[in-house]
């Protein structure tokens, strides 16, 4: 695997691959990689010549600067992840080489970022879309693999590609979780033994959502039991739970079955928040 923290030199490696026809896969993340971002590294290896694993521990996307801070930062670690995985090239920028200035170009997405983790993390979205695009336009992949994990990140880069013109397929990777159910996240590890065991309870949240829209019980009477079901942990405080549209994430009046729904689900469980989702019809 080679590594580059140089704009320049990432770029030099990849027109050589491009030059002798070779097709270019990407895999953007913020380090602390678990087996959710293998699952995307794999989807990559198997579709393309090469595939670039890109780690930038994002500033702007933060709007909590202590959650900036405390963001598990493991180079060594992450690097023989990569390797071992079959990882061709790990792209891994200071903050410098990406931001030698704050952008002064900001990004907005209307409506896509107007609920859950848009309303709950201002900004949050104008840093996510600037620095993929930044990713995007240094390494010009053919492919890019993001997780359903982030649904509405996903929906938003699938918006920004589609506006913008990037010459990039994107695919969407489902979301890889622990036996329990909880899905894998590199804030999982922050998670106290306590709070490790309870927080799979968000995965339950989730599947008992399903069971009584599917019951066609209504979109009030799933929120109001998805409410009091976590309502019985002190230690976990659920910040949002959504069912909308899994295209366009307008919230959905009533069960139409020809229609993608999405169920989205925010809680802090101790300090730490986590995120999940799930789809009604597969
Ligand atoms: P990060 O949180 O490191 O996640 C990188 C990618 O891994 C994202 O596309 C995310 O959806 C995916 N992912 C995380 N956990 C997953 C899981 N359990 N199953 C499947 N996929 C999972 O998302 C970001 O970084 C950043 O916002 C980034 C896109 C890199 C821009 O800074």
């Amino acid at each position: 695997m080679e590594v580059f923290d140089k704009i320049k030199d990432v770029k030099r490696v990849l027109k050589e691959h491009k030059n002798q026809g070779k097709t270019i896969g990407l895999v953007p993340t913020m380090g602390a990689l678990h087996g959710g971002h293998m699952s995307l590294m794999d989807a990559s290896l198997n579709e393309n010549d090469i595939t670039v694993c890109s780690i930038f521990v994002n500033p702007i996307q933060f709007n909590n600067n202590q959650d900036l801070i405390k963001y598990p930062r493991d180079f060594e670690r992450d690097r023989n992840m990569l390797e071992d995985r079959g990882c061709d090239i790990l792209f891994s920028p200071e903050n410098d080489e990406i931001y030698p200035i704050i952008p002064i170009v900001k990004m907005s997405f209307g409506q896509l970022e107007k609920t859950m983790e848009g309303a709950f993390r201002e900004g949050h979205f104008n840093g996510v879309g600037t620095v993929v695009s930044k990713l995007f336009n240094i390494i010009e992949p053919d492919r890019a693999y993001f997780g359903q994990k982030d649904l509405q990140q996903f929906l938003i880069i699938q918006q920004l590609v589609s506006d913008l013109n990037f010459n990039t397929e994107l695919r969407c990777i489902p979301i890889a979780r622990e036996s329990d159910g909880l899905a894998i996240s590199s804030r999982n590890i922050r998670l106290t033994e306590d709070e490790r065991a309870l927080a799979h309870n968000l995965y339950k949240a989730l599947e008992l959502g399903k069971e009584i829209l599917l019951l066609n019980s209504g979109i009030e009477k799933t929120k109001n039991e998805v409410f009091r079901f976590l309502a019985q942990w002190e230690q976990i405080s659920l910040e949002y739970f959504e069912v909308v549209n899994g295209r366009t994430l307008d919230p959905i009046a009533k069960i139409d079955q020809s229609e993608s729904v999405a169920l989205c689900i925010a809680a802090y469980v101790g300090q730490i928040r986590l995120i999940d989702n799930m789809f009604l019809f597969s």
